[in-house]
């Protein structure tokens, strides 16, 4: 053949669309590598929720628009006393000024946990959007209240320390009036041409879809919105995305599993694959001035959250709700410095790590595994010897204790594989949660 006609049949292959647009060749594309070895992201529930940051302690508060049409609940109660009955929750919206906002000082927040990537809500069910959306005219972050490209800002403070960036998207708004009264226009004409206005400004690495529950995929045009964001959007070849395209998704169609506050700390998750649990560090993703100190998790328990989440395969999105006046609530940001620690000490046994299918069941120890050696990840300090049933019959053991020079003793017995933990001081622990024993068994 000669090279011309070579050249020719290259670039006709390549003009092929990659995907079609339907579910049964989006199923195919797998989910990328840089998702599954990332293993750690952080959530933001951002909007005009956060002015009124309020809910009935163990509430989304960030539903509070839809939570105070209930005249007999107590986000109403609270709305009326608070703000008097006349006030409407668009009026919340020029109350949300960010004049805090500093998304470089966020991006260094989210470096130092050791994060890999972000997700922002880039609109909530609300409907309002933190970027100049054109279809969304008065409604969006630019044109009233903080009057700031909010996600774009972060999209480039994120990019400049090196994490990828990701937006949440909900497909449904509770009180948009075309959606309520004809979804197909709905999606037609602002829905689709909102979704790709951003997706084509920011190039986001992730795009996580919601409040996709009261539709078919077939109507929100989930098969064709995937195939032209895999084949001809300017978002990265590497995107990825979730499993909430439509009511019968969830598990079933696009990328990996969302669940949400599936397990607690010391539960444990059933489902196997790729997942990512996402979750608040207390009990909403919008910031909750109803919650105390004591409604949010230790750094311990959410370091647990995350080794249970990643032994099981999985990655946990971790949320944090800014306040209204662009803050990281302190509390918050010291989770995530204090979380950041252990994975500077700790990180080989997290990222690009995989779940060990042999491993034994052990109340205070989980395991993962990468390039060969096992991570026994010990949810309390071991003691003097940490014992491990010997599940692959290995004749040898070799073992260290990541964070301190130099080998352990470790012995390898019919049934056991043993290791000698030295006796350490406060002072020269490598962390202060969760010591991590290498091990390679052969
Ligand atoms: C939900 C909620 C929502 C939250 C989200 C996070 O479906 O409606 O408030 O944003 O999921 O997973």
């Amino acid at each position: 053949m000669n090279t011309l006609l070579c050249a020719a049949l290259a670039g006709l292959s390549l003009a092929q669309p990659a995907y079609k647009a339907d579910w049964e060749s989006l199923d195919k594309r797998p989910n990328p590598q840089w998702f599954e070895d990332a293993k750690f992201g952080i959530f933001i529930h951002w909007g005009v929720y956060s002015v009124p940051a309020w809910g009935p302690k163990g509430k989304y508060a960030e539903w509070y628009w839809h939570d105070m049409q209930d005249r007999n609940g107590e986000t109403w109660k609270f709305h009326e006393a608070a703000y008097g009955a006349d006030f409407k929750y668009q009026d919340f919206a020029p109350m949300f000024k960010a004049e805090m906002y500093n998304p470089r000082d966020w991006a260094a927040v989210f470096k130092r946990s050791g994060a890999k990537y972000v997700v922002l809500t880039s609109k909530h069910h609300e409907g309002f959007c933190l970027w100049p959306d054109p279809n969304n005219w008065n409604w969006n972050a630019v044109d009233i209240g903080p009057h700031r490209d909010l996600a774009g800002e972060l999209v480039e403070a994120v990019r400049a320390e090196g994490l990828r960036m990701g937006f949440y998207y909900s497909l449904y708004e509770w009180f948009n009036p075309l959606y309520k009264s004809d979804v197909n226009r709905y999606v037609d004409q602002y829905m689709l041409p909102q979704l790709k206005d951003l997706v084509e400004r920011y190039k986001p690495d992730l795009v996580w879809p919601d409040g996709e529950w009261e539709h078919p995929s077939a109507t929100w045009r989930s098969e064709e919105f995937l195939a032209w964001l895999f084949n001809e959007s300017s978002a990265p070849k590497d995107v990825a995305i979730n499993d909430r395209w439509g009511k019968e998704c969830r598990e079933n169609h696009g990328g990996f599993g969302t669940p949400e506050y599936q397990h607690r700390s010391d539960g444990r998750l059933s489902k196997a694959g790729l997942f990512e649990e996402c979750q608040g560090m207390g009990m909403s993703f919008g910031y909750n001035r109803n919650e105390s100190a004591e409604n949010y998790r230790s750094t311990e328990k959410l370091l647990e959250l995350l080794i249970n989440t990643v032994s099981r395969g999985g990655n946990l999105l971790l949320d944090i709700g800014p306040t209204a006046d662009g803050r990281i609530p302190e509390i918050m940001e010291q989770r995530l410095l204090e979380m950041g620690e252990w994975l500077a000490v700790n990180g080989e046994a997290i990222y690009g790590a995989d779940r060990w299918e042999k491993a034994p069941e052990m109340e205070k120890v989980r395991f993962t595994q990468k390039d060969g050696a096992v991570y026994a990840i010990c949810l309390g300090w071991p003691g003097e010897k940490l014992v491990i049933p010997n599940v692959t019959r290995a004749k040898s053991a070799e073992a260290s204790l990541l964070g301190l020079d130099g080998p352990l003793a470790a012995a390898a017995a019919p049934d056991t594989v043993s290791v000698t933990i030295p006796a350490l001081t406060p002072d020269k622990l490598p962390c202060r949660h969760a010591w991590v024993v290498k091990l390679t068994l052969k």
